[in-house]
């Protein structure tokens, strides 16, 4: 297994945590800093923190409905109804100054690790990313999810990643 960055992981429970975080989107860094306290009974938000406690990157996960009516028959998972249900990598973001080490993708890894864990305990169809705008939509499509039509949402059928870490790929 390779080493990750990050010496630990907590959860989101006081400002200071991430008083001194900041990545290179204003966006990501104002959810985190304005709303993520509050957000907490539905999202989680996840620090993976260096040995002195400060925060490398972060991630917030939630369960989502989608709807994937237009969606393509992996998507639709089958569902019937046109919406479904999966567990949602909300906002992610990397200390500034330590991008494209690929630590973005190794947090991405974590998540669906965490995905799977929820899988077990009661099965859900889909995992699903929102990218922030077109040129991330090709980072998440990198590592496997698939775009619905016209949208900045990705998704991938939960039994795909279950199945991936089943086979360590
Ligand atoms: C997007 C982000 C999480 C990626 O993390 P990272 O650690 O830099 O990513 P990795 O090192 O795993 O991957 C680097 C690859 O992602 C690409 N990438 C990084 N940021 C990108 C961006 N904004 N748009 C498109 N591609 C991007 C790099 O070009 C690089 O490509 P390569 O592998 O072909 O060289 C990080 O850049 C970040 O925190 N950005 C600001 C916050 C943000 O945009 N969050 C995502 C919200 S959806």
């Amino acid at each position: 297994m390779t080493a990750v960055p990050w010496a630990d992981t907590t959860r989101l429970a006081t400002a200071d945590q991430i008083a001194r975080f900041e990545c290179d989107r204003v966006g990501v860094n104002e959810w985190l800093h304005d709303k993520a306290l509050a957000a907490r009974p539905n999202v989680q938000t996840t620090l993976y923190v260096d040995a002195d406690g400060g925060v490398i990157p972060f991630a917030a996960t939630t369960m989502v409905i989608v709807n994937v009516y237009e969606g393509t028959s992996a998507q639709r998972a089958g569902s019937r109804e046109g919406s479904s249900v999966g567990f949602l990598l909300a906002q992610m973001g990397v200390r500034t100054g330590l991008t494209g080490a690929g630590i973005g993708k190794a947090v991405l890894r974590e998540v669906m690790a965490a995905s799977v864990r929820a899988y077990r305990e009661a099965p859900f169809p889909l995992f699903v990313v929102d990218a922030a705008d077109e040129a991330l939509v090709g980072y998440y499509e990198r590592a496997g999810l698939r775009r619905l039509a016209g949208q900045f949402r990705l998704v991938t059928p939960m039994r795909q990643i279950a199945k991936s870490f089943d086979t360590g790929k």
